[in-house]
């Protein structure tokens, strides 16, 4: 199968072909993520709260980013992978921006970079986009924001913050965005956005009425993710049969069960006889 481009992703939308979006952050989970189908694979600075347990994304730097996407970019052949731009890493000057984005493509191989906010980001869209590199949306609930945002909440609930949202998805639209990644809007103003728009939006926590969904990987197969916030849906509970197989290992180990005959090796009889004379 051909790698999936930007142009497949607009062409999914016009057919009215939902786009399945995931995040990964090594080589099994993104192999597995792409095994299965999925379109997108993101390198979400999500990896801050369910691979490196931190509270927030905000501790997530440009190194942690460039590894995570090196390793997920050497599973996925026909995904189109997604990095996504950590915390201050594309709020100083324009260079800075452009740089950074460019990091995540040209040491990690990303295809697409993925940036939080709204109308101020629009001068630094149009910049990546001179340079070549597609840029990825993000606005609605924007987990980088969340101490601003006063935690984490759905946006977007009263005229004035649904009418600015609305500029924003099109403003960045206007600026260059390839797709919009819409999170925690209620789902009549996420079908009006995504309707208004010529681009796909992949929603989370935004209802069914858009171009496609993004899930956390660790929430959507229950392996250690905590929170459980109501737009998950666990699709399987690997964090209990993880849990259970180590279980046992521990519990062969002590009873010397493990290893047995089948996993062990086997010197000639004269070596260990000769060892010591
Ligand atoms: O980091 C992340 O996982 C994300 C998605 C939830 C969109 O940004
Ligand atoms: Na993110």
């Amino acid at each position: 199968l051909a790698p999936i481009t930007t142009a497949d992703l607009r062409a999914k939308k016009h057919a009215s072909e939902p786009i399945a979006m995931i995040t990964a952050y090594d080589f099994p989970s993104a192999k597995l993520a792409e095994e299965a189908g999925a379109d997108i694979l993101l390198v979400g600075d999500s990896l801050g709260m369910v691979v490196l347990g931190y509270d927030s994304t905000l501790p997530v730097t440009m190194e942690d980013m460039v590894h995570h996407t090196k390793a997920v970019t050497r599973a996925a052949k026909r995904a189109f992978v997604v990095a996504d731009l950590p915390f201050l890493s594309y709020h100083g000057t324009l260079e800075e921006g452009v740089k950074n984005a460019g990091r995540l493509m040209q040491e990690g191989f990303a295809k697409a970079v993925k940036m939080e906010g709204g109308v101020e980001l629009a001068p630094l869209v149009k910049k990546c986009v001179q340079a070549g590199i597609p840029v990825m949306g993000h606005i609605g609930l924007t987990p980088q924001a969340v101490h601003q945002l006063g935690g984490y909440k759905v946006q977007g609930k009263d005229v004035e913050s649904a009418r600015r949202l609305v500029e924003e998805a099109e403003v960045l639209q206007e600026a260059g965005i390839f797709a919009l990644v819409l999170e925690c809007v209620p789902e009549e103003l996420a079908a009006l956005i995504s309707s208004r728009l010529d681009i796909p939006v992949i929603g989370i926590g935004a209802g069914p009425s858009v171009d496609g969904q993004v899930l956390v990987y660790h929430d959507l197969v229950g392996y250690a993710s905590q929170l459980k916030p109501k737009f998950v849906k666990r699709y399987a509970e690997i964090g209990d049969t993880v849990r259970e197989a180590i279980k046992s290992y521990v519990a062969e180990v002590k009873e010397r069960q493990f290893p047995g005959p089948e996993h062990v090796f086997h010197a000639k009889e004269e070596v260990i006889s000769r060892l010591y004379g």
